[in-house]
């Protein structure tokens, strides 16, 4: 099978002062306005990047109007029912499904690297035991970039991919460790024998004492919820991972600054912040109450999981996610009351004309929480889940970026503080 790539060009003259107007594969075309300042003296603002394309990405498209979203050109759907996360990850990472001897390589790549160094073990014990999951994510994952370092040639594309790879294979352990050094139980090794999510699942919750038996159905969920956090375009911490990388940074230390742009509740920290919300609700009777809120210009207070800078429809992997919530409970024998309310709740807000006008609508956070708190994930790791997920995305950006040759990315700003004075010292 081939993929059609097709090349941006340049669709308008450009020599008599206007701006050119580029077009990409499908999206919305975008102004070329490199030449805006050198040509006009002028500069774009546009705080919030709202109509701003910061860059060129043949990896992953989004239509927020009609809910459509594609890795490489194949919808999320076709790929959270038919794929895994590992086949996933090397699309995004080389623009192709693997063939089974690659696929068969990349396993092995990664059973190969999935291992800290055991001297990375030790900084988990200088964090407090109630340091939140994520807090310690940023400073491990920073930390290794001290072990690969100097051994490691960002110019050469063979030293990159690899550095990639040890990315994806490191990051369930560094994320398990996080959780099993807050409660106190000895950190877990990853297992070759299994696949990439019964392995996290595993170093979770698997104890030295007892066989840790994993659930398939368990494993299949985790595995859907990473394929649907894998990549979402120039997202947030995607687009810290490409700004910090504009310098020419070491990867871990990119993917640190990443990891600290998710955890924000407006990105990723949304489904832990989701389920806070759920258990104030409390109950069905409480969602009036809690949509006049949201509603109230006087009250900071938000819908979590509500709402998308780019999905003005339905977020498509909201859907998945709540079916496999479903499953999930229903495999367990558990009845979360939480789901009820989080149903009902999306049902009054989408018929209501403040979510309506302004085309707020379930976002893939609304039920990804309570899909990992029924498969036993404590709630400040959710983000970090979304984390190890999102390290695909974040690594194919990272690849992408460095062979092109576009040079640091440097916003400028429209200044609006004082004019020239003179020092004198204030008496
Ligand atoms: N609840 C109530 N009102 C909302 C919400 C919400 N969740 N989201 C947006 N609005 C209102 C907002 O007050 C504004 O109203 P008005 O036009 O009257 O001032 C209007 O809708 C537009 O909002 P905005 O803040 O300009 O939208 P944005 O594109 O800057 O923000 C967002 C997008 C996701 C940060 C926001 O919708 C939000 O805070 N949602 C809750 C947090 C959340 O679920 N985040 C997860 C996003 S999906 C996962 C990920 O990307 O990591």
């Amino acid at each position: 099978m081939t993929t059609k790539y097709v090349n941006a060009v340049i669709s308008e003259a450009n020599n008599d002062g206007s701006l050119p107007v580029l077009e990409g594969a499908l999206g919305p075309s975008a102004v070329d306005i490199q030449s805006l300042y050198s040509r006009h003296g002028l500069l774009a603002f546009d705080p919030g990047f709202r109509s701003t394309a910061s860059c060129k990405s043949a990896i992953t498209f989004v239509d927020g109007d009609k809910g459509i979203l594609l890795y490489r050109g194949y919808p999320i759907e076709e790929l959270a029912e038919h794929s895994d996360f590992i086949e996933v990850a090397y699309l995004l990472m080389n623009g192709e499904l693997p063939t089974v001897l690659q696929r068969a390589q990349l396993d092995l790549a990664i059973g190969s690297h999935n291992l800290l160094h055991e001297q990375v073990l030790s900084f988990y014990r200088g964090f407090r035991r109630d340091a939140h999951p994520m807090a310690v994510m940023v400073g491990v994952v920073g930390a290794l970039s001290a072990f690969y370092h100097d051994v490691m040639n960002i110019r050469d594309a063979n030293d990159r991919y690899t550095a990639a790879i040890r990315l994806i294979a490191k990051m369930p352990m560094l994320a398990a460790a996080s959780y099993t050094y807050s409660i106190g139980r000895p950190m877990r090794y990853p297992n070759n024998k299994v696949d990439y999510p019964s392995n996290f699942l595993q170093m979770m919750f698997g104890s030295p004492v007892q066989e840790y038996v994993v659930d398939p159905v368990l494993a299949r969920a985790l595995d859907v919820i990473f394929t649907l956090h894998a990549d979402h375009e120039q997202n947030a911490s995607t687009s810290t991972v490409r700004l910090a990388a504009s310098s020419g940074a070491n990867p871990f230390a990119c993917i640190a600054a990443g990891i600290a742009s998710l955890w924000g509740p407006a990105h990723g920290g949304a489904n832990e912040a989701v389920l806070k919300m759920l258990m104030e609700i409390d109950s069905v009777e409480n969602i009036a109450k809690a949509i006049a809120r949201a509603k109230d210009k006087n009250d900071s207070f938000r819908l979590m999981g509500f709402g998308h800078r780019i999905y003005k429809n339905f977020d498509p992997r909201s859907r998945v996610i709540q079916t496999q919530a479903k499953k999930v409970l229903a495999h367990l024998g558990k009845d979360d009351p939480l789901l009820d309310i989080a149903m009902r709740l999306e049902e009054i807000a989408l018929k209501d004309e403040y979510f309506i006008e302004r085309k707020l609508y379930p976002n893939v956070d609304f039920y990804s929480g309570i899909l990992l708190r029924a498969m036993g994930f404590p709630m400040n790791m959710f983000t970090a889940v979304f984390a190890v997920a999102r390290t695909a995305g974040w690594v194919s950006h990272w690849l992408e970026l460095q062979g092109e040759s576009h040079g640091i990315d440097r916003p400028r700003q429209l200044y609006v503080g004082p004019t020239l004075r003179h020092y004198s010292k204030n008496k």
